[in-house]
Formats: structure tokens, sequence, C-alpha cells
């Protein structure tokens, strides 16, 4: 049985969609809750949602991709419950288009959010992880980062790039008590996936193995296995959880 009692718990982008998602499942299994999202009204209610199912929770304003603001998140965490056990790097976003029309700033604000945003959150963490000689980060990449995806360039090169920053970080610092994992997984339902055409969106679906789309829930149980004790021993791996996977070059998130 996964018990994150009293664990402090940072997940970003946690307002809506699978941060939200996993909030909720890991504020049900115990763990004191910090929401790092953009937007305050979306912030304010998610935690008022959270605070209203029992669970302790404060929410931060924060655009991931600014070195100050993730600092800022981190030291509020913190602050608010004396420690940093668990980083959920979740925040992300997409700027799909085909190579040849993507603008230098479609690919500058997807690697800034999805990589840069992962590199500062887990480089404040760390700070405190490294007193402690304990803590969990749990990255979110995609099935686009590891396949590679027509129209998302920039974001399977992020997410690619957020495997490698996994990888290299887990080795790094299993020496201090800090594990390092990652989620890759294929389509979700939630808004950003919403944003995709119906008929490709379809297709999509119908192209997965276990016929069906996932729901936050299914990436929130594998975020709860692999930030508790259960996965004490596993380092620097890349869970898929994409209902069998899909054909590469056909969309996704
Ligand atoms: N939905 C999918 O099919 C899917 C598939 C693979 C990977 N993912 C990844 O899972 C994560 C969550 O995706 P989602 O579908 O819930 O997306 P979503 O768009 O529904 O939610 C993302 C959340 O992140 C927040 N956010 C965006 N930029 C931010 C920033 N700079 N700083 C702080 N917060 C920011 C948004 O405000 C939003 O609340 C993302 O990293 C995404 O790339 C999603």
């Amino acid at each position: 049985m996964i018990n994150l009692k009293d664990k402090s718990a940072i997940v970003t982008g946690g307002a809506r969609g699978i941060g939200k998602g996993i909030a909720l499942k890991l504020g049900s299994l115990g763990a004191n809750l910090v929401i790092a999202d953009l937007n305050e009204d979306s912030i304010n209610s998610c935690v008022t949602e959270l605070k209203g199912l029992g669970y302790k929770a404060i929410g931060v304003k924060c655009d991931v991709s600014k070195e100050e603001d993730a600092v800022n998140l981190i030291d509020s965490c913190q602050k608010e419950y004396g420690k940093v056990d668990i980083l959920v790097n979740n925040a992300g976003i997409t700027k799909d288009t085909l190579l040849m029309r993507m603008k230098k700033e479609q690919w500058d604000a997807v690697i800034s959010v999805n990589l840069t945003g992962t590199f500062n959150c887990t480089h404040a963490a760390i700070k405190y992880m490294l007193k402690q000689r304990s803590g969990a980060i749990v990255n979110l990449s995609s099935i686009s980062g590891e396949n590679g995806n027509i129209g998302q360039t920039n974001y399977s090169a992020s997410k690619a790039g957020v495997i490698g920053f996994t990888k290299a970080c887990a080795l790094e610092l299993a020496s201090r008590g800090i594990r390092v994992n990652a989620i890759a997984p294929g389509f979700i339902a939630t808004e950003m996936t919403a944003a995709i055409p119906e008929n490709i969106r379809n297709g999509m679906v119908n192209a997965i193995p276990l016929k069906r789309a996932g729901v936050p829930e299914d990436i929130a149980n594998a975020v709860a296995f692999l930030s508790s004790d259960s996965s004490s021993f596993i380092t620097g791996h890349i869970l898929d959880v994409n209902g069998g996977g899909f054909l590469p070059g056909i969309g996704g998130a």
C-alpha cells in the first residue's frame, strides 16, 4: 500500500489536467501539497477543492520557465512544510506546427517551459533534497519524446530532453538518496489534447491497443508509485503509460 503521509509534494502545472489528477492522488495518499501554476484563479479553485477533501494544500503562482519563480516555488514548500520530499515536474505546453512553418518563438516557448522549466525546478529542489539526503523527482516526458511526432519537433525535442535530463540526474543524485524518474504518457484526455481536431483525436484513440484514451488518474497512479517508498530501488527509469502505445507520426502529446 502506497503511503505518502506527511510527505511534502510540489506539482507544477497542478491546477488542471494531469497535474490536478496527480495532486488529487498524492493528497489522497496523505501528502501535503504545493500547487504551482500560471493563473491565480485556477490555482485558488484547485486548492479550495483539495482542502475541501481534507488535504493540506497551498498554491503558488509560478512560471516554471523563470528561474526566480522556480526558486520561490521550492522555497515556499520548504517554508510551509519544513522539507521538500517530492517534486513532480508536470507543467508543459505544446505549440504544434510542421517544422517548415515553425517560428523560432514556438521552438523557444516549448523548450523553455518543458525542458528549462524542469531544470529550474529540479535545480532549486535539490538544494533542500541534498541536505535531507532524500527526495523523489518525477518528470513528465511523452511518447512524442520517445518516438518523435509529426508537427511536434519542438515538443518531441523537449520531451526527449526530459528523458536525458532524468537519466543524468538519477546518476548524479543516487548516492544522496534522491531518486529521479520520468513518465512517458501516451494520449491522455485533457484540455491539451482537446485542442487536437476531433477526427485526428479519434484516429489516435483507435490506434491505442487498449482501445481507450488515458485519463489523468492513469498517470497519477504511476506518479504515486514513483514518488513513494514502494519504488525505493527504482531510479533513472522512464515508465510508459500509454495503453500499449500507438504508431508514431499520427499525432499525440
Ligand atoms: N495530455 C496528454 O496526452 C499528454 C501526453 C504526454 C505528455 N503529457 C504531458 O503531461 C503534462 C500535463 O499535460 P496536460 O495534458 O495536463 O496539459 P494541460 O494543458 O491540460 O495542463 C498543463 C498545466 O500546466 C500549466 N502550465 C503551462 N505552462 C506553465 C508554466 N510555464 N509554468 C507553470 N505552469 C504552467 C497550465 O496552466 C496547465 O494548468 C505536460 O507536461 C504534457 O506535456 C500530456
